[in-house]
């Protein structure tokens, strides 16, 4: 999954601030403040319960010291990312003692993985509420409202909130995130979000259309359809008997206009088809960009890690990608270190990088999650200094890789979305090109571009994480 800003998909992010109705908050009876941490569904989650709150009559604020409710959205991936929210809470307590009428609540993973337990490790939490029980806040705000302790951490077989439409909290206007699926099947054996997520369902193809279709219409230009795992979407249209698979969904976005980018994340190699694939190249708006988390680049490693692939399988699907996506940008997730990892091994992790070619990836030590089944079958035995160098050469190499392939592309021409100013200079444009890289270059005098047009750029320099380049 992709971050707009960083690229930093599903890592333990500073968490941020919103307000998506900031000039009429005092029509607002009451004030809420959501920040949130991991991966993209979380942020997408934030959105719809925004909703929510809003239909309660609560306003979005950027100060937490002035909330009546403050919410942290919270991610469990790594230990990291839990100490993070830790530390956040305690800054909080302050701010609570000299307001202790303001409600403080912990959503997402970390208040699924720890459920009421939460309550007795951090005093000042009112609120526990796991990532399918939004629904319910209202009331449990209302019980938390008299001094209780309010706890809902039920996981459902269903819930998808299709048909809540999600406030877009911070937005850009140009790109947004849709949710697809909920929870996840696999049972990788490092990871929590099996147990903090629930079962894998999908939602209603119509609702997500239907909501591309509103974003769309109100000026959005690029929509991220979102799942731990989106190839496996699978959705039965009785009404019309048709089944809906990803690639079909896929295409379907796509018709809503030729002028609507499409982009999805995560796709687990093993499950990602040819249908998928002939797809995008059919569609010109389907971004010709592809997630494929690799984890590792051993056999053996990824036996114990259960991805269910081998080296050779993953190495056979980075070619069938190139040979029918030949211009596809393609990135990847690594775990270096994971339980009983020889140097040999590592290694294979490089030279399957060196294979891919990935354009960028997102890269991590082995961090133990209690609960998962590598947690319970294998000993966490590779030494901290160890994971932290093998972890250093693959974030060295894929240094070197990225600006490899930024390079390959000066003289290329592309077609880039504008997403607005960019950070470093007012009188310079950014946005992103159909393989997500992105692309910084200068405002011409007299142009009427905005955010949100379609410009044709030519490359002329890179630096490791950006293309330079001049409007046609
Ligand atoms: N559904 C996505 C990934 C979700 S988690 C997929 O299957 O690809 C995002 C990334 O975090 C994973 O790809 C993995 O690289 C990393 N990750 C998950 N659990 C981890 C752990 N216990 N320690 C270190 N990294 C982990
Ligand atoms: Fe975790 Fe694997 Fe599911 Fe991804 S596919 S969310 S890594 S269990
Ligand atoms: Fe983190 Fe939960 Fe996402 S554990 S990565 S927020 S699904």
């Amino acid at each position: 999954m992709l971050d707009l800003a960083t690229k930093t998909h599903n890592e333990e992010r500073q968490g941020e601030a919103y307000a998506p109705f900031a000039n009429d908050v005092n029509e607002y009876k009451k004030r809420f403040y959501i920040e949130s941490y991991g991966c993209q569904m979380n942020f997408s989650d934030s959105e719809i319960v925004a909703s929510i709150l809003n239909n309660e009559g609560f306003g979005a604020t950027r100060n937490f010291e002035e909330a009546d409710l403050v919410l942290l959205n919270t991610c469990s991936i790594r230990e990291k990312a839990e100490q993070t929210v830790r530390k956040r809470l305690t800054e909080f307590r302050k701010v609570k003692e000299a307001r202790p009428g303001m409600l403080v609540g912990v959503l997402g993973c970390m208040a699924e993985r720890l459920k009421a337990k939460l309550l007795e490790e951090e005093k000042l939490v009112d609120l526990v509420v796991g990532p399918d029980a939004y629904r319910t806040l209202p009331l449990l705000i209302e019980e938390a409202e008299t001094g209780q302790k309010a706890v809902n951490v039920l996981l459902s077989r269903e819930e998808t909130y299709a048909d809540i439409s999600p406030i877009r909290l911070d937005s850009n206007g140009v790109t947004a995130f849709v949710s697809i699926m909920r929870g996840c099947n696999n049972m990788c054996s490092f990871c929590v979000v099996p147990f903090t997520r629930g079962r894998e369902r999908s939602r209603d193809a119509h609702s997500i259309i239907a909501e591309a279709e509103d974003l769309f219409s109100r000026g959005f230009k690029e929509v991220t359809l979102l799942g731990q795992n989106v190839d496996s979407y699978y959705w039965i249209d009785e009404a019309n008997d048709e089944t809906v698979t990803f690639a079909k969904l896929l295409e379907k976005v796509a018709l809503v206009s030729p002028d609507l980018r499409v982009r999805f994340s995560t796709s687990h190699p093993k499950d990602i088809t040819e249908e998928v694939l002939t797809t995008m190249a059919k569609y010109e708006n389907i971004c010709k960009y592809i997630h494929l988390p690799v984890q590792s680049g051993n056999t053996r490693v990824l036996q114990l890690m259960n991805r269910t692939y081998t080296r050779e399988w993953y190495m056979a699907k980075v070619d069938q990608i190139r040979r029918i996506l030949p211009d596809c940008g393609i990135s990847s997730d690594m775990i270096a270190g994971f339980c009983s990892e020889t140097e040999e091994e590592h290694k294979d992790t490089l030279s399957i990088m060196e294979h891919s070619q990935y354009d960028f990836s997102y890269m991590f030590f082995y961090s133990e999650r209690p609960g998962t089944l590598a947690a319970r079958r294998y000993a966490d035995d590779i030494p901290e200094d160890v994971k932290k160098r093998r972890l250093q050469e693959i974030v060295e190499l894929q240094n070197k890789l990225s600006l490899d392939s930024n390079q390959r592309d000066i003289g290329k021409t592309f077609k880039v979305l504008i997403e607005g100013e960019s950070k470093r200079s007012e009188t310079d444009w950014k946005g992103r090109n159909s393989q997500n890289k992105m692309i910084v270059f200068p405002k011409t005098e007299g142009s009427d571009l905005k955010k949100g047009d379609y410009v044709w750029v030519k490359v002329t320099e890179c630096t490791q994480a950006t293309l330079l380049g001049y409007t046609l």
